[in-house]
């Protein structure tokens, strides 16, 4: 039986997040007669390069430096070179950079295109591909420029994880420990019942998770697609993992939403919103699957990070904490401006 997740879109359709072999999904669900043209990256292309060969393609660089206007740029540049119309259905195959670029491409290519995804990444999987983000920086500031637009698909094979550097797929473990804490308990059990090592080699243990984790935010995104409330509990450790990723170039993503979980866990913890018990949990998690839970940058140069939070309304922060693992609350927290 095919497992699938479909999620209402704004215009009264329905994106679908699927379960299962990228190769057969992909021939069930592209449109039969489109042009179909996939952007991808030169990891994929090497090592995926049978999922990519039946289509054409446009291969992009890699890094968060790359996630630019000028990339959406010289996409468009190329897609006008290679005549491609509001027929052209755009596949991006990729991590939560490919996806992130080709989604926001899709909806600015002549007014909007049809589009979809095969997240590669464990990260992109459970979070970046789902949801409807897209977008990219502009000056050091993360995703600044973007919009809420809602693949048609997104088909998470969990096959194509294999090739993945065992960093990047701790960094994605990182993001569904995150949806564990928000809205599934039974998912963090699951990993305090495994190991990474069990995660690595059972691919069906891990489409089981991965499920699950897609789960938790596509009910939230059902049901605030806009992010005008619920929503925020998906940047559960992103207020301070956001900070720590402008100080530090080289901790990845999930790392550093790990280490922002950790300092917020126990920011609960002192304030009473959760027990000591819960704190320690998520920490003893997070820790077990070497994943940072402190942050790494100097408290000082993080406040100021902190300061320049797209996301904060005047003095006032949102951060999200855990009451228990398995739910989260809101909170609007006030920020002190005297910074030197
Ligand atoms: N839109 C959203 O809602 C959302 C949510 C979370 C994160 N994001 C964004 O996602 C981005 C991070 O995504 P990411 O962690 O997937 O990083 P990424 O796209 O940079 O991929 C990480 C690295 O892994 C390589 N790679 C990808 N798949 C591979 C595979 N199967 N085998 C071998 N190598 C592979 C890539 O080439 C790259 O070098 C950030 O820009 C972040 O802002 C977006
Ligand atoms: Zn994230």
């Amino acid at each position: 039986m095919e497992r699938k997740i479909l999620i209402p879109r704004l215009d009264g359709s329905e994106s679908k997040v699927a379960f299962g072999s990228a190769g057969e999904l992909l021939a069930e669900f592209l449109p039969a007669t489109a042009r179909v043209i996939v952007i991808a990256d030169a990891n994929i292309d090497r090592c995926h390069a049978e999922l990519l060969a039946p289509y054409e393609k446009i291969i992009i660089g890699q890094g968060e430096s790359i996630k630019t206007l000028h990339t959406v740029e010289e996409l468009v540049r190329e897609l006008i070179s290679r005549e491609a119309d509001r027929s052209t259905f755009l596949l991006g195959i990729g991590g939560g950079i490919v996806t992130d670029i080709t989604g926001f491409v899709a909806s600015i290519y002549m007014r909007g295109i049809r589009f979809g995804f095969v997240p590669t990444t464990l990260l992109a999987q459970v979070d970046a591909s789902v949801g409807g983000k897209n977008g990219v920086n502009l000056d050091g500031f993360k995703n600044m420029v973007g919009c809420f637009n809602q693949p048609e698909f997104v088909i998470c094979d969990s096959a194509l994880l294999g090739s993945l550097p065992d960093r990047e797929f701790r960094a994605g473990i990182a993001e569904m420990v995150k949806a564990a804490v928000i809205g599934d308990e039974t998912l963090f059990e699951l990993f305090e019942n495994h190991s990474f090592d069990d995660f690595r080699k059972d691919t069906e243990l891990l489409s089981q998770a991965i499920e699950r984790a897609v789960r938790v935010k596509a009910a939230i995104v059902e049901r605030d697609e806009r992010e005008a409330g619920e929503r925020r509990l998906l940047n559960l450790g992103h207020t301070i993992g956001h900070a720590i990723e402008k100080c530090s170039r080289k901790i990845l993503h999930g790392e550093a939403v790990a280490a922002g979980m950790g300092v917020v866990a126990r920011y609960a913890a002192e304030r009473g919103v959760c027990s000591t018990e819960c704190a320690e949990r998520i920490i003893t998690l997070l820790d077990n699957y070497g994943l940072p839970t402190s942050s790494p940058v100097d408290s000082h140069e993080l406040q100021n990070a902190i300061l320049r939070d797209k996301k904060r309304r005047g003095n006032l922060l949102a951060l999200i904490l855990p009451e228990r693992v398995g739910k989260c609350r809101i909170e609007e927290v006030e920020i002190c401006e005297k910074q030197s």
